[in-house]
């Protein structure tokens, strides 16, 4: 066996169910946390998930210090401003509870809180020298899974730009998965959450990191994701869907966790740093294009993809790649998600700009096919 066939696959433990987000305090205390440092966003408070936590842990003896400074792209300011609370208030655990800005942001306190320096050293692959405090996540969308991920994307705003950290000293200890939490989740994020699950399924199965364990969760996460997220979508009551979406991002999550992504990720990271979008949106947007350039490179991988979500054998065969971009465009109409990049206020004149960052993003490394920059300035420009 020679290195590159060597694979591992690394994940926190997971609890899954409604009510999870209640076992919080009983696994702080077994990690033996005194004083919680509890990192989340002022949404997340206003709709009240955060005073149910605090108050039960309260109750049980281990203090806790809310930490909601957080936007929707999270900043290394916000990272540094984090780690000196943390110290301040003699804390020994983090608890986060949110979407990805959160939890990639307790992911950067985590790290400075026992590595010290700078954020933005760690930028890339295993550059942590030591472990983090214990790290429990309660992700409150169906999208993200930084709660399983070992990846940490953070925006260092005076450059304009986003950087990823990938260490396995940033998996979770514990993420609790509740899907009673996707209940306050906006209608919109439903949408553009679930096209960011579902293009991290996509890009882990094309992916040129992937194994047979990350294909396993990339087909299930596809399977589900693309049945259940218009019911999400459009029946908010219903608990079944949320369920669904919830347990479809995590497998997504536990594949590109372990298989990595793609270039949809390389090219919306810039998309962020240089115009704060969300990143659902970013990728939703970028999809199809990349689907688009890569098909050669992984025919039979994106042809079993198509069937998953809807397109018959014959129109595959007839068809080729347009027939796996139809039914990823009718999935994102389902869920409210339609335009470009320019009706977000993309500028053709910072597609240079955009495409030398997406160049140079970790994640482009395990694309089926590698770009060069101007076929990535004509992916912008298509998508635009
Ligand atoms: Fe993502």
């Amino acid at each position: 066996m020679t290195v590159d066939t060597l694979r591992k696959f690394v994940m926190p433990e997971v609890i899954f169910g409604e009510g999870a987000r209640m076992q919080a305090v009983r696994y702080l205390d077994n990690l033996g946390v005194a004083h919680a440092f509890i990192v989340t966003d002022p949404g997340i408070i206003n709709a009240g998930w955060i005073r149910e936590i605090a108050s039960a842990a309260e109750a049980a003896g281990i203090s806790a210090t809310i930490f909601s400074q957080v936007s929707e792209n999270p900043r290394t300011t916000e990272v540094d401003a984090g780690t000196s609370m943390y110290r301040e208030n003699g804390c020994d655990g983090i608890l986060a509870i949110g979407g990805g800005s959160p939890m990639d942001c307790a992911k950067g306190i985590a790290i400075l809180s026992t590595n010290g320096g700078m954020i933005q050293q760690y930028e890339g692959v295993d550059q942590i020298h030591h472990m983090g405090p214990p790290l429990i996540c309660i992700p409150t969308t169906a999208g993200s899974s930084a709660d399983v991920s070992q990846f940490a994307i953070l925006n260092e705003q005076e450059k304009l730009r986003k950087f990823g950290i990938i260490s396995k000293t940033i998996i979770p200890d514990v993420t609790l998965v509740d899907p009673d939490l996707l209940s306050t989740l906006p209608e919109k994020f439903i949408g553009y959450c679930g096209f960011d699950a579902l293009t991290h399924a996509i890009e882990a199965y094309v992916s040129t990191g992937s194994s047979s364990l990350t294909d396993l969760h990339a087909l299930e996460a596809i399977r589900i994701i693309g049945e259940a997220l218009p019911v999400a979508y459009h029946e908010r009551e219903n608990r079944e869907a949320a369920r669904q979406m919830m347990l479809g991002s995590l497998h997504a999550g536990l594949a590109f966790s372990n298989a990595s992504l793609g270039l949809v990720h390389a090219m919306a990271h810039p998309l962020s740093g240089l115009y704060d979008l969300p990143h659902g949106e970013a990728n939703s947007l970028l999809l199809p294009e990349v689907i688009r350039y890569n098909y050669l490179s992984a025919q039979a991988r994106y042809n079993r993809i198509g069937e998953i979500l809807g397109a018959s054998e014959e129109d595959i065969q007839k068809n080729g790649v347009e027939a796996i971009i139809g039914v990823v465009r009718g999935l994102a109409e389902k869920v409210g998600i339609s335009g470009s990049l320019g009706d977000r206020g993309v500028l053709r004149r910072d597609i240079r700009t955009l495409s030398d960052h997406a160049m140079v993003d970790g994640c482009i490394v395990t694309n089926p096919l590698l770009p060069d920059v101007e076929e990535v300035m004509r992916l912008y420009e298509a998508a635009l």
